[in-house]
């Protein structure tokens, strides 16, 4: 690549919104864009046109290269109080990736997303509507990761720069497993898909993107455990009738 391809490269992720990029080989550490993207010199001739939308992760990209590349991570605060990287589990070819928030204590003990109370709502969800749809499927025929891969102390919502870090992870899963949808659980799944500050209430249920993939938004399961939430529960089981039918029909 040369020099003015990779700097409208760069540039292009800055005007999406990127303010820092992963670099594989070291210094393997985000870089800010404002360090990579130096000012044109004034008497630089036109640039070069921007090439089409480059893809997040490389071509070839795979699971296991994601997974190697976080290593024992300590890119933010959250490696502080982790014990295991939670990066995801279930099927790499599946049309269907779940999306949720960041691991909770079961899922920190374990190394493996939504295998708590959440995680158990979550798996009745999705095998007893598939069954009553007559949709052929278990849990395991998905795939269901997080935002981010360690667990916040206290259970506490991500902040916006751990969403960002841990977040080009979760760009590249999807990239890798190039699913036929994506269901975001939660708000914070909500945010780093669709970068929306509309509250989910108003998009959940509807169909939305990212990148050329459809994104269905719905509540989270642990939203759903409250017991005042009988409505928020009819619909999310709504949100997953369509989603199935759309993905397995
Ligand atoms: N909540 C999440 O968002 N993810 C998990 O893995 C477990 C609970």
């Amino acid at each position: 690549m040369s020099a003015d391809e990779l700097r409208s490269y760069l540039e292009l992720y800055r005007d999406l919104g990127f303010d820092s990029v992963y670099i594989r080989k070291s210094p393997v550490r985000p870089v800010a864009l404002s360090e990579v993207i130096v000012a044109q010199p004034a008497t630089a001739v036109a640039p070069a046109p921007a090439p089409a939308l480059p893809g997040l992760a490389p071509e070839d990209d795979t699971l296991e290269q994601i997974r190697l590349d976080i290593g024992d991570c300590k890119r933010c605060r959250l490696c502080e109080g982790r014990q295991t990287v939670v990066f995801g589990s279930g099927n790499p070819r599946s049309p269907l990736v779940f999306v949720g928030e960041g691991p909770g204590a079961d899922e920190d003990e374990q190394g493996l997303p939504f295998v708590g109370r959440a995680g158990q709502l979550l798996t009745q969800m999705i095998e007893n509507t598939a069954a009553k749809e007559g949709i052929p499927i278990r849990r395991s025929d998905v795939y269901i990761c997080n935002v981010v891969k360690c667990r916040p102390p206290e259970n506490r919502t991500p902040l916006p720069d751990e969403m960002e870090i841990c977040g080009q992870f979760l760009f590249r899963q999807l990239m890798a497993i190039k699913p036929k949808a994506i269901c975001a659980l939660g708000s914070t799944a909500m945010k780093a898909l669709l970068n929306s500050k509309e509250g989910i209430t108003r998009l959940r249920g509807k169909w939305h993107k990212w990148r050329d993939i459809p994104v269905m938004i719905t509540y989270h399961p642990s939203y759903l455990l409250r017991q005042y939430n009988q409505q928020a529960k009819r619909e999310a089981w709504e949100d997953l009738k369509a989603l199935l039918h759309f993905v397995f029909d």
